[in-house]
């Protein structure tokens, strides 16, 4: 579905570093409040009415119903909805068919369904796809924790060669070139004299993906004091994901997103899960110890963000919980064990986000065309 270009890839939003801007910066538009930010309450959590509940809530956080506020990035409704704007326009690759959403698409748990994704002329990377859903919870981005943030993080796709490929100049000249992009950048940043810029459409996408999160799982009514909301099979599933040590590594709100740690923790997994060539976070700190060492993932919504590993080289999730049984604890797990995870982990699919696909504004006669 939305592979359209190249494999590798980070290449949409960063490359521009100067986007230039003709007569924008008129912040005279007027912030208009929408809804795009409204609040829920925060459910409450109930007394704890079993030991395994009691277990569970030391070592995971439910998903907060709104979403969290970036330190130094504010969000606003205006900005909010440019990120979303910028999220969905394939004009910022430079072939003009790839956006962010092609690879995370919302309709797909935030991801792409594919074992790496195609980019700038299907060119694929190496990497899989993770999703962008709760990303925000994450303590570092991408499989080897290599941007701090998702503001940073954001910066990288646009001009990445095989993925938006994007030379910074086609960035630059697209928003430049697109009138109304300068009215909703003046209006997210009201304050800047000069409002488009790389730097602000990474803050933009950074806000709007920070509400791409996924509250009311079961697991999480389950977290706040609902002892039915997970069957027996599960509750099944989660003592053993806590007994046998799956949550030494996969923990907090996001079951993973908070350490590295190394695939092959005990076993080493087969090549085709973790081929010699990518050595992960070693790769990023050049220490040797650190080879193989990647981003716990999250599992949150795992059940929807098939094909697995950051190889994307497993479609099975079962099989995903044996690997990780043999090479990470140096268990193997029963068929009966393995279906009780696997039931445990299906309960972590959240209410998914509703979004509307953003209108964009129109091409204007002096838009750079697509550079095939
Ligand atoms: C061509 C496919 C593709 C496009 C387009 C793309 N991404 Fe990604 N994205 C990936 C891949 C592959 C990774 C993992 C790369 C790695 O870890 O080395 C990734 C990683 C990420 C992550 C890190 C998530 C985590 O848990 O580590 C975020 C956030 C993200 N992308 C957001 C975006 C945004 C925002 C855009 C648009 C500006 C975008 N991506 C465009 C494929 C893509
Ligand atoms: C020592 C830390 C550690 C332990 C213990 C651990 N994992 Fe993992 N898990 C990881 C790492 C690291 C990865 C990423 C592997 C890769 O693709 O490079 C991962 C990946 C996964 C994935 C695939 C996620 C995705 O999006 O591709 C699942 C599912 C998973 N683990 C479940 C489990 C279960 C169930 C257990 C217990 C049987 C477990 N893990 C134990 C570290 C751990």
């Amino acid at each position: 579905m939305a592979r359209f270009c190249v494999s590798n890839s980070p290449i949409l939003i960063a490359t521009g570093l100067s986007l230039l801007v003709v007569g924008c910066g008129k912040s005279s538009d007027k912030p208009t409040t929408t809804d795009t930010s409204a609040t829920s309450v925060e459910p409450e959590m109930k007394p704890s009415s079993d030991e395994l509940m009691t277990q569970a809530r030391e070592i995971f956080k439910p998903i907060p119903v709104n979403a969290p506020a970036l330190p130094g990035n504010p969000a606003t409704a205006e900005k909010i909805a440019l990120g979303k704007m910028l999220y969905f326009d394939p004009r910022l690759s430079v072939t003009h068919s790839i956006s962010c959403a092609s690879c995370h698409n919302i309709g797909l748990g935030g991801a792409d369904d594919s074992p790496t994704s195609a980019g700038f002329h299907g060119q694929r990377g190496a990497r899989n796809a993770p999703t962008v859903f709760n990303a925000v919870f994450n303590f570092a981005q991408f499989w080897d924790g290599r941007a701090k943030d998702l503001e940073e993080q954001a910066g990288g796709p646009l001009v990445n060669p095989v993925e938006m490929a994007s030379p910074k100049e086609h960035v630059a000249q697209q928003l430049a070139a697109l009138p109304s992009y300068h009215a909703a950048f003046a209006r997210a940043f009201p304050n800047d004299p000069d409002p488009v810029s790389l730097a602000n459409a990474q803050k933009a996408i950074a806000v709007f993906e920070a509400t791409l999160i996924t509250p009311s799982a079961p697991f999480d009514k389950y977290l706040r004091g609902d002892a039915t909301a997970l069957d027996a099979t599960q509750k099944a599933g989660l003592a053993l994901f806590m007994d046998k040590g799956c949550s030494t590594c996969h923990s907090g709100i996001n079951l993973g997103g908070s350490m590295y740690a190394k695939f092959g923790q005990v076993e080493a997994p087969d090549v085709k899960y973790r081929p010699i060539g990518d050595k992960g976070r070693g790769a990023i700190t050049g220490n040797a110890a650190e080879d193989y060492f990647f981003k716990v993932p999250t599992l949150r919504n795992i059940a929807l963000t098939a094909p697995y590993f950051h190889t994307g080289s497993e479609q099975d999730l079962a099989k995903v919980v044996n690997v990780m049984g043999r090479t990470q604890l140096g268990l193997t797990l029963t068929k009966t064990e393995i279906d009780q995870l696997v039931a445990f982990l299906g309960t972590l699919t959240g209410d998914q986000p509703q979004i509307a696909v953003p209108q964009l504004p129109p091409s204007a006669a002096s838009s750079p065309p697509p550079d095939k």
